[in-house]
């Protein structure tokens, strides 16, 4: 059993499918009595890595950049389980989450060895599958354990709450598989 799952809502919107569905998970996760810390990154500060290369260096610095995603990673360092839950743009994962993710990199290949990554995604018709490829790769980098998806297809915001019961079972699939 896990004892931490750290949440990424990279979503803008208020009214966000993703990020309905993510909050959903969280609570089954939380009632379980485990620790569930969330980001909304679109109301955070978080630059783009500037590829400077600093966190490869032997002294482990960590990331130079001082922003907000100086309380994202120490969330990701003691959680077991992550979730990434974010809308598709432009065929591929919005810019809010790429640029978080990209910030991962003091974590080489070993800092977030071992932890479990599930993946909630949007989208209105295309995308989410070369997504899903592209986070599967991510977590082969990172030593990381993808454990499934959930993947809403949909447009207008609401729309994941309007259809809850029918992609209940899903999320509840997901939590499971984060869980274990
Ligand atoms: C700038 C922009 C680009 C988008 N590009 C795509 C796309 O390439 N493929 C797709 O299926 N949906 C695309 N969409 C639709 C969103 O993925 C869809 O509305 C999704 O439900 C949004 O999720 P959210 O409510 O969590 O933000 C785009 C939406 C926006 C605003």
């Amino acid at each position: 059993m896990i004892t931490k799952l750290t949440i990424l809502l990279g979503s803008p919107r208020k009214s966000s499918n993703s990020s309905f569905l993510a909050k959903k998970l969280g609570e089954i996760v939380d009632k379980k009595g485990i620790e569930v810390e969330t980001f909304l990154l679109h109301e955070m500060d978080i630059h783009m890595c500037i590829g400077c290369e600093v966190c490869q260096g032997e002294k482990n610095t960590g990331c130079i950049l001082r922003d907000q995603m100086q309380e994202i990673y120490p969330s990701l360092q003691s959680a077991d389980a992550i979730l990434l839950a974010f809308p598709i743009y432009y065929c591929s994962i919005n810019a809010q989450m790429k640029v978080v993710i990209e910030r991962f990199y003091p974590f080489g290949t070993k800092g977030l060895s071992g932890k479990k990554l599930g993946v909630v995604v949007a989208h209105a018709e295309s995308g989410a599958a070369h997504a899903i490829h592209i986070i599967k790769d991510i977590c082969d980098y990172c030593n990381m354990a993808y454990v499934g998806n959930v993947e809403a297809e949909m447009q207008d915001g609401g729309e994941a709450e309007k259809q809850w019961m029918k992609l209940k079972k899903d999320v509840e699939k997901l939590a499971d598989e984060l869980l274990k």
